[in-house]
């Protein structure tokens, strides 16, 4: 039943009409509605006087936002991307005289991390849903994040009754695939969705549908206090705020360690599940 009900929803906001609906009924309740050509507008209010690193800063855009955050004012801007830079990258690089940086390489590699050091803001649109880990990336944008992350990702309806839900895509068959294919919204072509998940294709594969409650809860325990949202039927738009993390696993040391095995044992608490 609730399943049922649920597939009905996402049916429903898939159309345009429903889509339509929801969107107006947002306004009408006073929430923001996010639209993609808001990131510009995001990236001019945040950037100024600021450092910039824009993570998949390349399909389809060519670095045009890294390009953008330079001209409202960014001191230094870094485009990540784990393919490029394209001609139209280098031509536009040249045009305008841009000291903007491409760095090559996977967002959640260690030593990618390095390589891109801090920055003031963080822009990730388009990313997170493609990464089979999305925790993993989250903490890699907290690690070079020292004020503000925009984080903009497809995400699922939500799911009432069920917070923190989610779906992962690979594997699935193509009927219950099916459902996810947004093509009705004008969406192309979704790798993994709209054919059977393709292991070379690596991270074009959409991996995670992400409810936003489970989104904002991986967010916080990630180490970002949400301090604005701007919902679609199926995105989010997160300004973050970088804060302390709740989670940290803290690896003992070998001698502290072995201490800690002792007194697990000596206290008998470690019983097979
Ligand atoms: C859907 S496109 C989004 C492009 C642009 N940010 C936008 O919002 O229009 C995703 C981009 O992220 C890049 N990408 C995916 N996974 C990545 C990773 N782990 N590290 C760096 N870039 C990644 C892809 O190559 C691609 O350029």
């Amino acid at each position: 039943m609730l399943t049922s009900l649920y597939k009905w929803k996402v049916r429903f906001l898939k159309s345009p009409r429903g889509c339509a609906i929801w969107r107006r009924w947002q306004n009408f309740r006073g929430r923001p509605v996010g639209n993609y050509s808001h990131l510009r507008d995001l990236i001019r209010q945040h950037v100024n006087g600021k450092s910039f690193a824009d993570i998949g800063c390349m399909w389809g855009v060519n670095g045009d936002y890294s390009f953008h955050a330079e001209q409202c004012g960014a001191t230094e801007v870094k485009g990540v991307d784990v393919f490029g830079p394209t001609p139209e990258f280098l031509d536009k690089k040249a045009k305008l005289g841009s000291d903007v940086e491409f760095i090559l390489g996977d967002a959640s590699h260690p030593s990618v991390l390095d390589q891109i050091g801090t920055v003031d803001v963080v822009l990730c649109a388009g990313v997170l849903y493609h990464h089979p880990a999305p925790f993993d990336l989250l903490v890699a944008l907290r690690r070079i994040c020292r004020d503000t992350l925009i984080l903009r990702t497809s995400t699922i309806p939500e799911m009432t009754g069920l917070l923190n839900a989610a779906v992962y895509w690979p594997m699935l068959n193509a009927k219950d695939r099916a459902l996810w294919n947004l093509s009705s919204l004008g969406l192309l072509r979704q790798e993994g969705i709209t054919e059977d998940f393709n292991p070379d294709a690596g991270y074009g594969n959409w991996f995670w549908g992400l409810t936003p409650s489970c989104l904002a809860s991986l967010l916080t325990t990630a180490g970002f206090w949400v301090a604005r949202r701007e919902a679609e039927p199926f995105a989010q738009t997160f300004i973050c705020k970088a804060v302390d993390s709740p989670f940290a696993h803290r690896l003992p040391d070998e001698e502290e360690a072995r201490e800690m095995a002792a007194e697990i044992s000596s206290q008998r608490i470690a019983l097979p599940a």
